[in-house]
């Protein structure tokens, strides 16, 4: 077993999952803005402490994706935010890609933009302890999107930065999301999810990228947002595995899926349908940015000081998750007494 492979490993199994707390600084804006809280990177760290060193942690977190700011910053007790982290035996993960830019070959679609000083990054990052890293290309569906290129340019830059963070000894998230955004149904999602999870694997393997090394970050194949016909839990998980089986090669070592939207309960209730179904040696398991944090920072914004409850709300949402890796979630044990 490689290196890469057993980090991948680690992060992924044992009902844990990863923690995305890599939203970067206007995005972090927008949702303090929306709870009434100063955004600036005090606050940040102060917020996300308090999930770091949650017991929760040690139980339900493999593995923490940060933004670079956070990778920096110290902690209140006086240790690097990577040692809090590590102390609770989560590993180190660091956001890479530095956003989205018009695609020059289909001005009208993005890419994804981070290969400028992607070397150094890295270089650093493994220094202060990152062993996983994440790069996000974006597929919105239209009537007219997404085009082939699109599909294929995001696909041959997810698989050149997965080959050069796999040089530096780290385990390359790929996160290819088909967008919620829009009234497309599920059976495009379908489509266009299975086009680029192929697309991306096909270069993958062309760029030599070891696929043992690698985890999988997708989107849930689901309706789009306005979609007027939405589709029963039994539906999405059904056609969300079947898209990932026929299309991810078997040695990729996990799966874990993104929110992308749908509500905490979403989320986790589809997660837990899939995994009763699933009869492969895949493992299926969150990266959830929002539908780990939603509660915990709505209570935050209106109670800053009530640290035990904060923590108790992340737990909750943390096990919970966690039980729907083996599908043992139920409605009637999601509930959670302030
Ligand atoms: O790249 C996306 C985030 O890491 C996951 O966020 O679960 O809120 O979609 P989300």
């Amino acid at each position: 077993m490689s290196e890469l492979n057993q980090i991948a490993l680690k992060i992924v199994s044992n009902g844990k999952g990863i923690l995305a707390a890599d939203e970067s600084t206007p995005s972090m804006d927008k949702k303090f803005n929306a709870i009434g809280v100063e955004p600036n990177p005090e606050n940040r760290l102060k917020y996300r402490e308090i999930l770091f060193t949650s017991n929760g942690m040690k139980d339900y977190i493999g593995g923490v994706i940060l933004f670079e700011e956070t990778l920096n910053q110290i902690s209140k007790s006086g240790l690097p935010i990577p040692q809090l982290i590590e102390n609770q035996g989560t590993i180190i993960g660091i956001k890479v890609d530095t956003g989205l830019k018009k695609n020059p070959e289909s001005p009208d679609e993005n890419i994804t933009s981070g290969f400028d000083g992607l070397e150094d990054r890295l270089k650093k990052s493994y220094e202060i302890g990152a062993r996983f890293t994440k790069w996000r290309a974006l597929i919105k569906i239209s009537d007219k999107f997404p085009t082939e290129v699109a599909i294929k340019s995001n696909a041959i830059d997810l698989a050149k930065y997965a080959s050069i963070v796999q040089n530096f000894n780290m385990v390359p998230i790929v996160e290819p999301e088909v967008l919620m955004e829009g009234d497309h149904d599920i059976n495009q999602c379908y489509e266009i999810t299975a086009r680029l999870l192929s697309e991306c694997f096909n270069q993958l393997k062309l760029q030599s990228v070891d696929l043992s090394g690698i985890l999988l970050k997708p989107n849930m194949v689901v309706p789009g947002i306005d979609c007027q016909n939405q589709s029963s839990t039994n539906e999405i998980a059904k056609m969300t595995f079947n898209c990932l089986k026929d299309n991810v090669p078997s040695e990729v070592p996990g799966i874990a899926f993104l929110s992308g939207g749908q509500s905490e309960i979403e989320s986790t209730r589809n997660l837990n349908e899939i995994n009763k179904i699933n009869d492969t040696n895949f493992i299926f398991t969150y990266s959830y940015g929002r539908a780990l944090q939603q509660s915990a920072l709505n209570y935050w914004g209106k109670n800053p000081d009530d640290i035990n409850n904060i923590q108790k709300i992340f737990n909750h949402r943390a096990k919970m998750n966690s039980l729907s890796t083996s599908g043992k979630w139920a409605e009637d044990i999601d509930k959670i007494n302030i």
